[in-house]
């Protein structure tokens, strides 16, 4: 049986919660394997709105497991609120539902306190979650893991280890030294409400797996914001690409089936560094205001230009895409012509490919494409043959230039606003995809 994993193809917030969602009503397991709370993915279901930061995506679905894998920094307050607001508007979420690895990092106050204290200095426009240093934390062999919250004497202790090895560092930045007692007794609160989830989730879907079940992994960022294959060091500190998969929920590469990008029909960034097809004109501002293009974690507004094949294909690249889910279509309706960069023009050269590190990306021009507009409005569109000419015409030549099919079109934020034009997983389980 497959499993499938979805990943942005751009810099994030594609819709990957929108594809989420509609795929887990055919998936057994939903699982977040990397990132924290500096996601926020939303979904749009007959008219209320659900951000999920930590939760993933597939929580709405009833009789679902959803799974937060070893690989995702947790913040428990974030946790804890996504699971009483859920519970407000009638999805209670129990231990037979969410399952929370015991190997997963957890993202602490103070991690929160460096990353604003950083960005206030010279940042990169974090999303000030605390998630770099959190993984900084994970990676230097200090952190703490959600299963320390079930041993006490260890969970002192390691508190006690991470205030000594941090020191020199918070008091620089902070002014003050990680706070242990109350930091223990704030993540002992936490424990009595985390208890339920928490369990060795690895474990837990080799045996989904073995036993033929769905599996569907939720990706969070973008292939653009990949610590190692994004536009470094504009990035997040995650891999955020299909691999990440395996690490992140510990299970071996063999076991994914396919990788399913998702891509606007246009681009958007959140935060700095380099992004050649970027609109500051009248076109993005467009594009900001009808798709709605404001951060669903920060409320800040995103940057906003045209579809970016180079960036689009380097993501097809190092994910391996074989599908993709091609979004917010009906925002381009009313502009004309609309513009699809093929590839860029650097230093006098021409490139194809996506270089490598944000200082040759900054210099890169875009060379682009163009198409004619439409003007109908489409979100009333449940297959191709309902758009207008010119936004087939726009579909069938990016699937050209990207080489991969289209497997989902959306054309409004609600579930039903979609053109699903073949079920991933079943055509994955015929071989007609790769
Ligand atoms: P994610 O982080 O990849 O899950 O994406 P976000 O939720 O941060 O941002 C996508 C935004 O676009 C959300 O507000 C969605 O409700 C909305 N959205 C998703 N698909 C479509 C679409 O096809 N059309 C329109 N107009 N909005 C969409
Ligand atoms: P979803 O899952 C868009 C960006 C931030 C910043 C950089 C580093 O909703 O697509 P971080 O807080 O991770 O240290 O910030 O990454 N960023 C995102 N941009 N969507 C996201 O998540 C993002 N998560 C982080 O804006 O540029
Ligand atoms: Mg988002």
């Amino acid at each position: 049986m497959p499993c499938l994993v979805v990943v942005g193809a751009q810099w994030g917030d594609e819709g990957k919660g929108k594809v989420i969602d509609l795929l887990a009503s055919k998936a057994d397991v939903i699982v977040r394997f990397q990132g924290g709370s500096n996601a926020g993915h939303t979904l749009v279901i007959k008219g209320q709105k659900f951000i999920f930061h930590l939760i993933p995506s597939g929580i709405l679905h009833k009789g679902k497991k959803c799974v937060i894998g070893n690989g995702v920094v947790v913040d428990p307050e974030v946790l804890v609120e996504e699971l009483d607001s859920l519970r407000e508007r009638g999805y209670p979420v129990g231990g037979d539902r969410l399952l929370l690895s015991e190997a997963a990092h957890l993202v602490l106050p103070y991690h929160k306190a460096i990353d604003r204290a950083r960005e206030e200095k010279r940042g990169i426009g974090t999303t000030r979650r605390g998630i770099g240093p959190a993984y900084e934390d994970k990676v230097a062999r200090v952190g703490i893991r959600v299963g320390d919250l079930l041993h006490e004497e260890i969970l002192r202790s390691k508190l006690q280890r991470l205030l000594e090895t941090r020191a020199p560092y918070t008091r620089d930045l902070l002014g003050e030294d990680i706070r242990v007692e109350d930091l223990f007794r704030d993540l002992l609160r936490y424990r009595e409400r985390l208890r339920p989830f928490i369990t060795n989730t690895s474990l837990f879907l080799a045996r989904a797996l073995k036993e033929g079940k769905r599996v569907l992994f939720e990706g969070a960022q973008g292939t653009l914001l990949d610590v190692d294959h994004g536009t470094y060091p504009y990035v997040t500190s995650s891999n955020t690409v299909a691999g990440g998969a395996c690490c992140g929920a510990g299970i071996g590469p063999t076991q994914i089936d396919l990788v399913l990008g998702v891509a606007k029909a246009y681009t958007t960034r959140v935060g700095e560094g380099p992004f050649p097809t970027e609109l500051t004109d009248q076109v993005g501002h467009y594009l900001r205001e009808r798709g709605g293009e404001y951060g669903a974690t920060t409320g800040r507004p995103r940057r906003c230009g045209w579809f970016d094949a180079v960036v689009v294909r380097h993501a097809i690249r190092v994910n391996d895409i074989g599908a993709l889910a091609l979004t917010k279509l009906d925002t381009l309706t009313g502009l004309d012509p609309i513009r699809i960069c093929t590839s860029y023009l650097l230093d006098g050269e021409k490139v194809e490919e996506f270089p490598d590190g944000a200082e040759l990306v900054a210099r890169c021009r875009p060379i682009y494409e163009e198409m004619e507009g439409w003007r109908e409005e489409i979100r009333g569109a449940r297959s191709l043959d309902d758009l207008p000419r010119a936004a087939r015409r726009y579909v069938e030549r990016l699937e050209e230039i990207l080489g991969v099919p289209f497997s989902i079109i959306s054309v409004g934020a609600e579930r039903e606003e979609t053109i699903l034009l073949r079920d991933p997983f079943e055509e994955r389980a015929q071989g007609l995809l790769r």
